[in-house]
This record gives structure tokens, sequence and C-alpha cells, in this order.
């Protein structure tokens, strides 16, 4: 593996598919209780751009249980590009900490992060991509049903972050990826094509989500206003409706199809409680796999 895990596009498919067999191994090993302390003395600098929920407690939780310890410092601490530069905070970090976790609007900021420390960086989120969550995403796939290769995944949404991620490990593992998205909604025009050249998946765009729905053994969706749009909240709304996965959405899918959302989620928005609390939900397991799969990452990175 690389020195950083910034996207789902430097791994290759035997990197992406040993982090799914550590991750189990970390699992199994919190599972049973036993004790696993490979960052013993090592120390982790979380920075946050953005607010946060799972990517804070998963991180912190999950380093303190591999044996090491992490610093949130939030919107209001470091500042990078703001107070500092990001190369100077990138270069002093790597002074005091073993690995840096960062989440950050630009993705070019990440770039320059890793760029510039000598330790490891982790992408906890840019406004291009989300790499951790779908790592994780794919795992509880796997662990519910059995495989990703060959899967029919229904993104219904927005093109945005978790798409474009969801649409470079379609460049890596072979699944039929329908998009159902409003247009003027499209994922990254360069991440598409290179997606579509790769020739891995199957991958199409539908602009109606009952066509997008059909058959499909994964029905994912993500938030209509991420970090940093609110101000397009309205227009989204207005957009957006159509796309919302509801019961009668959820029944063009196959019957065994389970559904993801990353979280937070919306309800009443892009997903209705009906859903999101039916027993086609895996989203909680999805959500606790984010700790384990980052631990995998984290154990590979300083490795
Ligand atoms: N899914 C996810 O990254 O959640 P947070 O924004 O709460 O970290
Ligand atoms: N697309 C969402 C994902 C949140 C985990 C956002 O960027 O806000």
């Amino acid at each position: 593996m690389r020195k950083d895990f910034l996207a789902i596009s430097d791994l290759s498919r035997e990197e992406i598919y040993e982090l799914f067999a550590l991750t189990k191994e970390i699992k199994d090993k919190r599972k049973k209780g036993e004790t696993y302390h490979p960052l013993k003395g090592k120390t982790m600098a979380m920075i946050f751009q953005k607010p946060s929920a799972r990517t804070r407690i998963s991180f912190e939780t999950g380093i303190y249980q591999l044996g090491g310890h992490a610093l949130y410092l939030g919107p209001n601490d470091v500042q990078i590009g703001k107070r500092e530069a990001v190369n100077d905070i990138a270069r002093i970090i790597s002074g005091y900490n073993d690995i840096i976790m960062a989440r950050v609007f630009g993705h070019e900021d990440i770039l320059e992060l890793a760029e510039y420390a000598s330790v490891p960086v982790i992408n906890g989120l840019t406004d291009l991509l989300h790499p951790c969550q779908i790592m994780a995403d794919a795992f509880t796939i796997i662990e519910h049903k059995g495989k990703l290769a060959g899967q029919t995944i229904a993104f219904i949404g927005d093109g945005n972050n978790i798409c474009n991620s969801w649409l470079n490990l379609s460049a890596k593992i072979p699944f039929t990826l329908n998009l159902g998205i409003p247009e003027g909604y499209e994922p990254d025009k360069e991440i598409l094509s290179m997606a579509k050249r790769a020739n891995v998946s199957k991958i199409k765009i539908y602009h109606n989500p009952k066509l997008a729905a059909n058959g499909a053994d994964v029905i994912y969706t993500d938030v209509w206003t991420s970090m940093g749009q609110e101000k397009e909240t309205e227009q989204r709304k207005v957009d957006f409706s159509g796309f919302q996965v509801d019961d009668a959405l959820l029944s063009h899918a196959d019957d065994d199809a389970v559904v993801l959302h990353c979280l937070p989620a919306h309800r009443g928005e892009e997903i209705t409680d009906s859903v999101i609390d039916g027993p086609q939900s895996v989203v909680f397991d999805e959500a606790e796999n984010r700790m384990h799969i980052q631990n995998a990452i984290i154990v590979k990175l300083m490795s």
C-alpha cells in the first residue's frame, strides 16, 4: 500500500481485498474481546474542517482499541489554509504525531497535506471523495450478501463525494452500478469517464430512480445537500423530489435487497423512516463497520 489512504483509485484490487480480510480479523478480535495493540505508543492527529459524528467517534475509539491515542482538532483549532498554510501544518504535525486523518473541503488540501507530511495521511472526507465510507459500505455488502462482485448497486441521489468514491471502487471490483441522479447533479466528469474507461463494472446513469433501482441487490442513498452546500438546500429539495428512497422505490429492487446510507440521514427527505428502520436496512452495521475498516487501514499504513 502507498504511504497514504486518499482515494480508492490509489489501491489495487488485491490491496482492497487484503483490507477486507484484515478488517474481518480485527472485527472478530474485537467481538471476542481480545486485546490487540499494534499501535501502542502511537498518536493520530485528526483535523476536522467540517462537522462529524461517525468519523470522529470511530477513528478516536478505533485508535484507542489499537493501543494508540487520537487528538481531535476541530474547525476552530488548526484552521488549515486559513490560520496557517497546509504544507506548514503537514510538516509541523509530522514532528509530533505518527499518522494524520483529515476531513477538509477542497480535495487539493488533502493532497497537499499528504505531499508535505512525512507520516501517513488518511482522507476522512473531502468535497470530492469519501473513501473510508465506501470501503465500509463494500465490507458491509460482503457481510450481508456474501460478495460484492457481480451485485447490482443502485445509488439514488446526488452525484457527490459518496457517488464519486463508488465510481472509484467500480473501476477495481466488477459489479453493476446504476446511478439514479437528477439532471444537473451528475458525478465528477473525470471520475465518471475514468470508471467507464476502466471497463471493469457496468455503469449507467438514469434520470428516473425506478429504472436505476430495478432488480438491484443494494439500494444506496445519501443526503441531497452535503456539508458546505447548505445555501442550496431549498433548490435541492425541489430538484430531488421523486428521488426519495421510500417503500414504493424499494419495491423495484430485488426482494432480498439491502439498503445502505452513509448517514447522517435526513429522514423524510432522501429516505423514509419506514425504509431506514425497515427489515432491509443495514445502515447501523454499515456505520459500525466504519471503525473496523479504518482500523485495518491504519494497521496497514503503519506496518
Ligand atoms: N458517514 C460519515 O462520514 O458520518 P460523519 O459525517 O458523521 O462523520
Ligand atoms: N455527502 C455527504 C456525506 C456525509 C458523510 C457530505 O459530504 O456531507
